[in-house]
């Protein structure tokens, strides 16, 4: 006798009705940049399709993503002004607060979370505070509570530490906590890799290093018990939800940590990653949509429950035109 798998192929709803993962709307959390002034929406070129709002653009933005139905919206700023600590990082009327204030006044379902690290605010580029040609660890960690408690006061959902310093999830839960915002989560860049697939968002962010480069703070990219180590850390101080970055590169870690912990995974699809699949598409090479879908598809099923990336917005409408 043939075995025979083909046999629940027959059909496409056959096949629906036996199928392991589904992509939902819910699963994607859309990144924006935004930046102080008006009217603002200059296109990022390295990243068709995405731009740098103000907070008024943004508005707009978001009327479009509420629409869609995604739910969760990641902000990141860029500086008017940097100096040597990232002062306006933590400026209350900084354009990642004023713009978390309308979104929650506006749009008060949207889930909002702000990625905190200063290498967008700091003159050198660096994801932290610099003595002597090295990021200093601990001096970084005041900077980063003063940035997550920023974001908190200004309405913030989830607070997203991508610094890579040691011991920092533990410090934004210390101040949070301090400061009564106990209702305030942390989504945790736990195993976030020294990847050169973020070219195209120092672009955005305007946030690419003046010397030297990460590799003393991103994890080194032969790792895997280290990542484990990252995120086990990470949990036990306080990490409401744990990431892996980048994701389309790093679907075994994703697998390896979804087995090992009980928090929500996070994958971030990142900027190079976007940015390849718009080369090869706008080449007329691949067929995006496509190869979009099968990737987020993908990550799902590695193990990924929030996907952080700039075809949420594509997918969501996908997502949308399969219900037909
Ligand atoms: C800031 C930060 C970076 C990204 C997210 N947060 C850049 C970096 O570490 O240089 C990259 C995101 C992307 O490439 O889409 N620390
Ligand atoms: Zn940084």
């Amino acid at each position: 006798m043939i075995n025979r798998p083909r046999r629940l192929r027959n059909s496409d709803s056959l096949r629906s009705i036996v199928r392991e993962t589904i992509l939902n709307k819910e699963d994607l959390v859309y990144p924006v940049f935004v930046k102080d002034g008006q009217g603002v929406k200059e296109a990022i070129s390295s990243m068709p399709g995405q731009y740098r709002f103000s907070v008024d653009t943004l508005k707009t933005e978001c009327e479009e993503v509420v629409k869609l139905g995604i739910k969760s919206i990641l902000i990141f700023g860029l500086a008017s002004h940097k100096d040597d600590t990232g002062t306006e990082s933590h400026n209350p009327n900084g354009a990642v607060q004023n713009a978390i204030r309308m979104i929650k006044k506006d749009f008060p379902d949207v889930v909002v979370m702000t990625d905190v690290c200063v290498c967008g605010y700091t003159n050198h580029g660096h994801c932290g505070i610099v003595h002597d040609d090295y990021v200093q660890n601990d001096e970084t960690l005041k900077v980063l509570q003063n940035m997550a408690l920023s974001h908190a006061e200004a309405g913030a959902d989830i607070v997203a530490p991508s610094a890579m310093m040691d011991g920092q999830v533990a410090a934004i839960r210390e101040i949070l906590d301090k400061n009564s915002f106990q209702r305030v989560s942390i989504m945790a860049y736990s195993a976030k890799y020294y990847s050169a697939c973020y070219g195209p968002f120092r672009e955005a962010a305007d946030s690419a290093p003046q010397f030297g480069n990460r590799a003393t703070y991103q994890m080194d990219i032969g790792n895997t018990r280290e990542a484990m180590k990252e995120i086990d850390i990470d949990i036990a101080e306080g990490a409401d939800i744990v990431m892996v970055k980048p994701a389309m590169l790093y679907m075994d870690i994703i697998a390896k940590a979804k087995e090992r912990s009980l928090v929500p995974m996070a994958a971030y699809n990142v900027s190079g990653e976007y940015a390849m699949i718009k080369a090869a598409a706008a080449n007329g090479w691949i067929d995006e949509k496509r190869v979009m879908m099968e990737m987020l598809l993908s990550l799902k099923r590695a193990g990924t429950d929030l996907i952080i990336t700039y075809f949420a917005k594509d997918a969501a409408a996908e997502i949308e035109k399969l219900k037909d």
